[in-house]
């Protein structure tokens, strides 16, 4: 065991504790330690970890062929919104982040196993330097979509002013060199228009900070062909046309494991912060006929207001289609409930809500015939993955540009809009039948990505390859 060990690389992924981080980092370190060359650790949170494995005490495991190593952020036992502010979480965050995530280097170089690569998520901007410090080769893993990264980089190349010149103009189109279709100030990430008095702006400060660490990068390598690697959760026939300055994007995705027949089985990668309720939706799925159920979750973080939920509710009642929808638990609100009855099921049985599901189960299932989805990255990725069209009501951040080629709910919900959305998906007209056939499209060129040969096996295995040579 020693031998095969000292042979291996030990890749290092870390990652924010938010579900829309853990699970890319999560899927790519179980995909990197697929290969026979690299042992792999995970490296979140304690909270997050916590949250992850409920029943175990310790706080270093293994868990199929991951080890799960967590750092403590100050923030131990979790937060709640109402009881820390992003400031305040932020500011404890980066200060303390750094000098654990250090340990953890320590830790496993004095015990023989020094980590030789370490691969971050985008809310860690300090992982850079302590990377730089211990000198091992770090990378980037970008987990939202190529076209979100080129639009920020251009937001921070000299385009905010002329940005924030035109923000109250959503049909402005925005110059950007390199890429297609052309985006408009409606289409831009929240946070490029976002007040910085806004609560929510001391995850933008954070982000950017990435990015000066990349900038910090290329100039230290002092060459002027030096491009870092950012590692994507995309693959490049979905976002042809983004060129980007000074690094090299490397999509190896989408990184979901029942894309990849040696995951199969490893179903249960420890990813879940939320505890899937046991409504027996699965069951209830087996009992509707193919495509004909509306599937309604809005991620791990947004909160929607209880008007957004009536009017939610009136859409589905009106289109009169089986739903199975998520409401967490964070954001139940308690007339909602006396509406839908404390068991979640519908009175007429049409529809079900629950707490949380294993949404990549519930969209493969062929009785889904429609996802209605805020549009975070993950859940678009694994919505094209299954093949299943998407009615899109984006929210914040970068779900608007993700949300672009799809139907789009604009964001705003409207009980009478979302029925008729749901009548263009998946009714009998012509464009549902265009949409549904594109759906289709984009599961195949997925799959085909990933699978041996394809663009994002490629690169992935390119990638794996290359960081042996960057060893010392
Ligand atoms: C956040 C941001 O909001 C999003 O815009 C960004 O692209 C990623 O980070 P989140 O809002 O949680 O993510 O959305 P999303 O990216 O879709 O991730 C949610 C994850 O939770 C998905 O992987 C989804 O499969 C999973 N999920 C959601 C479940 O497993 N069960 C559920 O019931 C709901």
């Amino acid at each position: 065991m020693a031998d095969l060990h000292e042979q291996q690389q030990h890749i290092l992924v870390a990652t924010f504790p938010g579900q829309g981080h853990i699970n890319p980092a999560l899927h790519l370190a179980n995909r990197l330690a697929h290969f026979p060359t690299t042992h792999v650790t995970f490296s979140t949170t304690i909270s997050g970890h916590r949250r992850m494995f409920p029943s175990s005490s310790s706080s270093e495991l293994q868990h199929n062929l991951v080890t799960y190593s967590p750092f403590s952020d100050g923030h131990d036992d979790g937060i709640t919104r109402s009881n820390t502010s992003f400031s305040d979480y932020f500011s404890i965050y980066n200060r303390l982040g750094p000098l654990n995530f250090s340990n953890i280097l320590h830790s496993f170089a004095a015990r023989g196993r020094p980590v030789t690569c370490i691969i971050y998520t985008i809310l860690l901007p300090w992982v850079a330097d302590v990377a730089s410090d211990h000198g091992i080769p770090c990378f980037l893993y970008w987990i939202q979509a190529s076209t979100v990264f080129s639009v920020y980089q251009h937001f921070l190349h000299g385009y905010e002013t002329l940005i924030s010149t035109h923000a109250h103009d959503p049909l402005f189109t925005l110059p950007f060199p390199n890429l297609k279709p052309s985006i408009q100030i409606r289409d831009l990430p929240s946070f490029c228009i976002m007040s910085p008095d806004h609560p929510f702006y001391p995850i933008f400060e954070t982000l950017k900070e990435v990015f000066e660490k990349l900038e910090s990068q290329i100039k230290e390598s002092g060459g002027s062909n030096y491009k870092p690697k950012v590692l994507v959760n995309s693959f490049a026939e979905l976002e042809p046309d983004v060129d980007v300055d000074e690094v090299e994007l490397v999509p190896v995705g989408p990184v979901l494991p029942f894309l990849f027949e040696d995951q199969l089985q490893e179903e249960d990668d420890g990813s879940n912060l939320f505890k899937a309720d046991d409504k027996g939706y699965m069951q209830w799925l087996d009992s509707k006929e193919e495509g004909s159920v509306v599937y309604i979750s809005f991620g791990s973080f947004w909160e929607f207001k209880k008007e957004d939920m009536d009017e939610i509710l009136k859409g589905l009642k009106e289109s009169k289609r089986p739903y199975l929808w998520v409401v967490r638990k964070d954001n139940r609100e308690k007339e909602l409930l006396e509406i839908e009855g404390e068991e979640g099921d519908d009175q007429d049985g049409n529809g079900m809500m629950v707490e949380w599901c294993s949404q990549v189960r519930v969209l493969a299932h062929k009785a889904v015939g429609c996802f209605v989805t805020h549009c975070g990255w993950n859940s678009t990725l694994e919505s094209l993955s299954c093949g299943v069209p998407m009615v899109s009501v984006p929210q914040w951040t970068d779900q608007g540009m993700n949300a672009k080629s799809e139907v789009d709910g604009n964001g705003v919900v409207k009980g009478e809009e979302l029925v008729r959305c749901l009548e263009l998906v998946m009714g009998d007209g012509e464009k549902g039948v265009e949409i549904r056939t594109k759906a289709k499209m984009w599961k195949d060129e997925a799959l085909e990505a990933v699978s041996e040969g394809g663009s994002s096996d490629v690169n992935l295995k390119a990638f794996v390859d290359g960081i042996k040579k960057l060893i010392k």
